[in-house]
């Protein structure tokens, strides 16, 4: 992991910065993609100050813009940064019935939870395979295991997340190369507020993860090369058991969890 250069989204706040924390803790140098450009030169000024050595290149980037992934490559390449570990962590969620939420905020949702992430793939890959070298993480969800009423188009978008990253993975395994689907449950960052997900009958009584243990476990398992990884015993046991039972009952039930 030291010097090796790990590329992370949405690394202004909750999991991301905890990805960044981590891999800068074992001297590994970063790239921090995010919007809020503030954040991003406090956080690179804090990680250079702890970890003293490491490199922190940050490029303040609205992921859901057309050509933004390209131009994330472009300035990289320009730079002549070599990508080891990708992890398209940035991501948004909305809870509400699919007719009230705003069309924009969908099509948004699409760009940056699919569109961005799999652009990012098809860029950094191929480079990846050449070097028989390189690590993917691509942040998914529980939410990818089972259709989401009340967060359909979130939920079917961590799906695409999961089951891109698993047949990627089929894909360059033999070429040095491993694609990690990180699913995590609900975990106690920014997302709960900004997806109205606080305001879930399931969330209101649950005691949430920090996003540090979280982080940690997609980062270890990224690192271990894992297909698929989720976090938690009981997240586990809940995407385990839903194989076993009738598709309608599993919507039905994730609807009186929700709403
Ligand atoms: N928290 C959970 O319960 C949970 C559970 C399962 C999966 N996840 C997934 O985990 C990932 C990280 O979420 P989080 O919980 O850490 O959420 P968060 O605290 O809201 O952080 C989201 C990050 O994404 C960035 N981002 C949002 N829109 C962006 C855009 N248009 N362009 C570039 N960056 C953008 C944000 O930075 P800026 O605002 O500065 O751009 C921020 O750094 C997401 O993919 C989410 O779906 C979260």
């Amino acid at each position: 992991m030291k010097n090796k250069t790990a590329l992370i989204t949405g690394a202004s706040r909750g999991l991301g910065k905890e990805f960044a924390r981590i891999h800068s803790s074992h001297g590994g140098n970063l790239v921090l993609v995010a919007r809020s450009e503030n954040e991003l030169r406090l956080f690179k000024n804090e990680l250079e100050t702890i970890q003293n050595g490491i490199s922190v290149y940050i490029i303040v980037k609205d992921l859901t813009l057309p050509n933004s992934a390209r131009d994330v490559y472009n300035e990289i390449k320009e730079n002549n940064i070599q990508i080891d570990y990708l992890i398209n962590n940035a991501g948004f969620g909305e809870f509400g019935h699919f007719v009230d939420v705003n069309w924009d905020r969908f099509e948004k949702m699409i760009d940056l939870n699919i569109k961005s992430l799999t652009h990012l793939c098809h860029l950094f890959l191929p480079d990846m395979t050449a070097r028989n070298q390189g690590k993917i993480m691509n942040i998914s969800s529980t939410a990818a295991f089972q259709s989401g009423p009340m967060m359909a188009v979130y939920f079917a978008s961590k799906s695409y997340v999961l089951h891109l990253s698993e047949a990627l993975n089929n894909e360059v395994k033999d070429k040095g190369v491993s694609v990690t689907a990180f699913c995590p449950g609900p975990t106690d960052t920014h997302f709960m507020d900004d997806s109205k997900m606080k305001e879930t009958k399931v969330i209101k009584n649950m005691k949430l993860p920090s996003s540090h243990a979280v982080a940690l476990s997609g980062y270890k398992a990224m690192m271990n090369k894992k297909p698929v990884k989720i976090h938690g015993f009981l997240n586990n046991a809940i995407a385990f058991s839903i194989r076993l039972v009738p598709r309608k009952w599993v919507v039905a039930i994730t609807r009186k969890l929700e709403a």
